[in-house]
């Protein structure tokens, strides 16, 4: 990005700091911003998050994909939704979505986004939980789904303060949500941040999810690619796999 366009930026997020808003900027709480037709709200809160993952359009384009080319949309799973975007997105594709976050602000805004965008009328479940809680929950009530989100943070907390720990919990995680996937599941899209570690390390929990070889399975780096230039800035990791479509 050329200088002058840091420059112009209105506020910065310093760690420790804060947002930084520059002299005489308008302090703006929220702004709107779109991906498609979905609409969603971003908003300046105490942390650096403004309400939206950017690098995650790659996902969300991938899965409508899947969702148009699947012969049943079904029913889908987000675990670690925040926003709600992913759902949204799948809401629109037909989807009937469950989606768990453990941030009652984060669902709050969610919600918001859905009106926003139109989709009052889909089926979505927005729930509060924790999310390997909720897993253990859906197993002992038999429940199942076709289509698996799931993007967890490296640390995070649950409602209750229980603690989340990628590289201590994701694979247990992964295990019981094999339990809750149709056996006919339609498609796995795996998104981890600040692993360090490159996509391939992401199979073994696609393994502890769905039998690999029975479909088709990509990793790949998530990315953002420069406006005008070649850079690419390396966000995340990803694992996707679908059951039946060549995507
Ligand atoms: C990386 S963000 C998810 C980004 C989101 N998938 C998107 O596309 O915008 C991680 C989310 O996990 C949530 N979280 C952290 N610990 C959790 C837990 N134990 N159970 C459920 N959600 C949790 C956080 O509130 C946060 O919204």
């Amino acid at each position: 990005m050329p200088g002058d366009m840091w420059r112009s930026a209105q506020a910065e997020f310093r760690e420790g700091k804060g947002w930084i808003w520059r002299e005489g900027e308008r302090r703006r709480q929220t702004w709107e911003m779109t991906f498609e037709s979905i609409r969603f709200t971003c908003e300046i809160g105490d942390s650096k998050q403004v309400g939206v993952f950017p690098e995650n359009a790659m996902q969300w384009k991938w899965i409508q994909q899947v969702m148009r080319e699947s012969p049943a949309a079904g029913t889908i799973l987000n675990l670690f939704g925040y926003t709600g975007i992913a759902s949204l997105v799948a809401a629109r594709e037909g989807g009937e979505v469950t989606h768990v976050d453990s941030s009652r602000r984060a669902l709050r805004i969610a919600k918001s986004n859905q009106i926003l965008s139109g989709l009052g009328d889909r089926r979505i479940r927005w729930l509060v939980d924790d999310a390997q809680k909720f897993v253990q929950r859906e197993i002992r009530r038999g429940r199942k789904y076709h289509g698996l989100i799931l993007d967890p943070p490296v640390y995070g907390k649950g409602p209750k303060n229980e603690s989340w720990q990628f590289s201590a919990d994701m694979l247990n995680l992964c295990q019981a949500c094999r339990t809750i996937l149709e056996p006919q599941s339609s498609f796995i899209v795996l998104t981890a941040y600040g692993l360090n570690q490159p996509p391939s390390f992401l199979e073994q929990y696609l393994d502890a999810l769905v039998p690999i070889d029975q479909g088709k399975a990509e990793f790949s780096e998530l990315a953002i690619p420069e406006a005008d230039g070649e850079r690419r800035l390396n966000i995340a990791i990803s694992a996707r796999w679908t059951a039946w479509a060549k995507v």
